[in-house]
């Protein structure tokens, strides 16, 4: 089991935003969870991610604590934000900082770049946070991609991508770099995973309301 959520119950003040959330993903299992706006599921990924503690159950992200383990809990996860952080550093540091840190290839972050329709060669000086909305997921995604994590958790990944860029995000995903991948996506679009996805899960008011295999 690749990722396990026990009885999670999470509260900012005095609103319960999980109110006992329990599901486990498997290896090579990619789950979309759906929900309304403000449902909880940016909330969920932190959760996973170690960003909050829970006020009450558990989590495991590749068998470990994400709070207590940090360093192993994450040293096999690709995240890609909802938003994204306004990073003042150049392309050209981030991505070295990704080989130096992840020994993510750089030469695959551009390669994946391009097939979105990004130079990166184009943009090597400029700070991240200069970047389009766009721009910035494609050069998140590659800088996924390229990692090869065998978890990826992405929260609203193509959002802000072109016609072009998320049919290139859907084809890279199918590809056998990430036939083993366990992935689990935040979108409000069903339809444009579906060649991805083989399951669902709905969360509403805090609950998992349906988990449907696809
Ligand atoms: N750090 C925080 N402090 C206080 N309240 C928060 C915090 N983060 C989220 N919330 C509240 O928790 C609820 C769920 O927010 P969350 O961001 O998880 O929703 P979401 O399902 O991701 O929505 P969306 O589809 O709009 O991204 C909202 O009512 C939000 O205001
Ligand atoms: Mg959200």
């Amino acid at each position: 089991m690749q990722i396990q959520l026990r009885q999670v119950v999470k509260r900012f003040g005095a609103q319960t935003v999980l109110d006992g959330v329990t599901f486990d993903v498997d290896t090579a299992e990619r789950v979309i969870i759906l929900g309304q706006n403000g449902a909880g599921k940016t909330t969920l990924l932190r959760c996973l991610l170690g960003h909050y503690r829970l006020d009450e159950g558990e989590v495991r992200l590749a068998g470990f604590d994400p709070v207590r383990k940090r360093r192993q809990a994450l040293s096999e996860v690709a995240f890609i934000p909802q938003l994204p952080p306004p990073l003042p550093v150049s392309i050209e540091a981030l991505i070295r900082y990704a080989h130096e840190t992840t020994g993510t290839n750089p030469r695959l972050v551009k390669d994946y770049a391009a097939r979105f329709g990004l130079d990166v060669e184009r943009h090597l000086a400029k700070p991240f946070n200069q970047l389009s909305g766009g721009m910035k997921q494609k050069f998140l995604a590659s800088l996924a991609f390229a990692r090869g994590a065998r978890i990826m958790l992405f929260d609203e990944p193509t959002a802000n991508l072109d016609p072009e860029g998320r049919e290139a995000f859907r084809t890279i995903l199918q590809e056998d770099p990430f036939r083993e991948t366990t992935m689990i996506f935040i979108s409000h679009r069903i339809e444009e995973l579906n060649t991805i996805l083989n399951r669902a899960v709905w969360l509403d008011l805090g609950k998992v309301v349906n988990d449907e295999r696809l």
